[in-house]
């Protein structure tokens, strides 16, 4: 195209990583699609969609990229990562074991990825309150302490799904 040619183009790619069903994959159709699915299958092997967005006049292509939290679905790792400059780090508010993992699924990313990547603690399902487990302010040291953005999101209510990726890619960009 001629953005290519002016080198005008810009393609970013995306992960989102954690747990099984801490709602990545609504967090990305909720994005992409405006679609919100109650009763989501876990995700098998590997899922993108690309976003274009309009960032101070320049045209701006995610490419998101959604994986299975559980090992067993997953696809090859260093696949998964290879090129990514953004990362969303999903836990789920309801559950305390969700936020336990961050840990280890930061470790993956720092294996795999640059340490330049732009990352987004994200703490999902927040329309959940009644059954909270973990704090914002646990949410907020944590990604203090980790260097990252943090944001508590809802995939069912639309709170900050927008926000959320739109800073990572704002930041990338
Ligand atoms: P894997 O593909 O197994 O890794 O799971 P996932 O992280 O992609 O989770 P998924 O998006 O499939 O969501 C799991 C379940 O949580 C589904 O029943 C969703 O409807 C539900 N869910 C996702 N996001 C939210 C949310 O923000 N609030 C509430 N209440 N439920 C949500
Ligand atoms: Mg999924």
């Amino acid at each position: 195209s001629s953005d290519e040619e002016s080198g005008e183009e810009y393609l970013f790619k995306i992960v989102i990583i954690g747990d099984s069903a801490v709602g990545k994959s609504n967090l990305l159709s909720r994005y992409a699609r405006n679609e919100f699915n109650m009763h989501s299958k876990a995700t098998i092997g590997v899922e993108f969609q690309t976003q274009v967005l309009d960032i101070d006049g320049k045209e701006v292509k995610a490419q998101i990229w959604d994986t299975a939290g559980q090992e067993r679905f997953r696809a090859v790792t260093s696949a998964y990562y290879r090129g990514a400059v953004g990362a969303l780090v999903v836990y789920d508010i309801s559950r305390r074991s969700t936020f336990d993992s961050i840990g280890r699924w930061l470790d993956e990313l720092k294996t795999h990825s640059d340490t330049t990547v732009a990352r987004m603690l994200v703490g999902n399902k927040c329309d959940l309150e009644n059954i909270r487990s973990v704090s914002v302010e646990e949410g907020t040291s944590l990604a203090e302490a980790e260097g990252l953005f943090f944001m508590e999101t809802s995939a069912l209510d639309s709170t900050n799904v927008k926000k959320a990726f739109e800073l990572v890619i704002r930041e990338i960009y």
